[in-house]
């Protein structure tokens, strides 16, 4: 069966002569339709930008993104954007909501730029509110809610649009003990219901613990990858965990990788 996604010996350097770093050393792997990942490592690892690459948002130097077939890497800008506008839906690591607006009319935005009929705009919107729990704070203006809220928010916003693919960063970052919980729950939920695919890039174990997959990214490199078969979430953050440990472990002992 063709993959949905497929990631084919991806490199990318950032950074012109004098100054290069390799971001991203020939990554590969496959995303099934469906499937809500996560893609973890420390800060500097490469992960945003393996997930700005597979968005389109940035190129790569070398190798192929397929997208349920189709090479994105050699899409014009024109393509790209039409993809971006039709199939996927952002959750970017910055807050990246408009002052200006209200809740509401910020979840509005991807649909207006889609210019969709209003009625199924705005039915569209509250029941997504719904979902993630904002409905009652929809009249209000980003600086007068949590950071949680304006999270769920943007969330609201890359859901509007029934997109296929949504390709989050961080959602859970700068969010109080409790958030989490609700995000993770409600990513899960369109995950459940509406069968979206999920990228998701964390360095939180306990968000990863709802992923039915976890890639492990160091260095630009995936070292090691775990899948969650029958494990229940708590068991699946206890997996976590524990891989990460002999990920640690088989850094400072210089080789050892463990067994999937
Ligand atoms: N525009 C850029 N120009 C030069 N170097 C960059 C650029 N963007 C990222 N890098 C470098 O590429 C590497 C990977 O960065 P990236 O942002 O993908 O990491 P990350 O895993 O998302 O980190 P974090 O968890 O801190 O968000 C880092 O060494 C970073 O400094
Ligand atoms: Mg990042």
């Amino acid at each position: 069966m063709q993959a949905y996604i497929k990631v084919v010996d991806v490199e990318k350097y950032h950074g012109s002569s004098g100054s290069i770093t390799k971001a991203i050393d020939r990554v590969s792997f496959e995303i099934e339709k469906g499937g809500f990942i996560a893609i973890m490592g420390g800060s500097g690892s490469g992960k945003t930008t393996l997930l700005n690459m597979i968005a389109t948002i940035d190129t790569v130097t070398a190798g192929h993104i397929y997208f349920e077939g189709e090479d994105i890497t050699k899409m014009n800008e024109e393509e790209r954007s039409g993809f971006r506008k039709g199939d996927l839906g952002f959750i970017f690591q910055d807050l990246d909501l408009l002052d200006i607006m209200t809740l509401e009319e910020n979840i509005y935005l991807p649909s207006i730029l889609k210019k969709e009929g209003s009625d199924h705009i705005v039915k569209r919107a509250r029941e997504i509110m719904d979902i993630l729990g904002i409905r009652q704070v929809g009249d209000k203006y980003p600086y007068q809610v949590s950071v949680g809220q304006r999270r769920r928010c943007s969330c609201a916003r890359a859901l509007v649009n029934d997109p296929k693919f949504i390709l989050a960063d961080e959602p859970t970052d700068a969010l109080d003990v409790q958030n989490p919980e609700n995000l993770m729950g409600s990513l899960l939920e369109i995950n459940d219901r509406f069968k979206t695919t999920i990228l998701m890039v964390t360095h939180d174990p306990f968000a990863a613990s709802y992923c039915d997959r976890v890639l492990f990214l160091e260095k630009g490199k995936i070292s090691y990858e775990l899948y969650r078969g029958a494990r229940k979430r708590e068991e699946n953050l206890q997996a976590i965990l524990d891989a990460q440990k002999s990920i640690r472990s088989c850094r400072s002992s210089g080789g050892w990788i463990p067994s999937r």
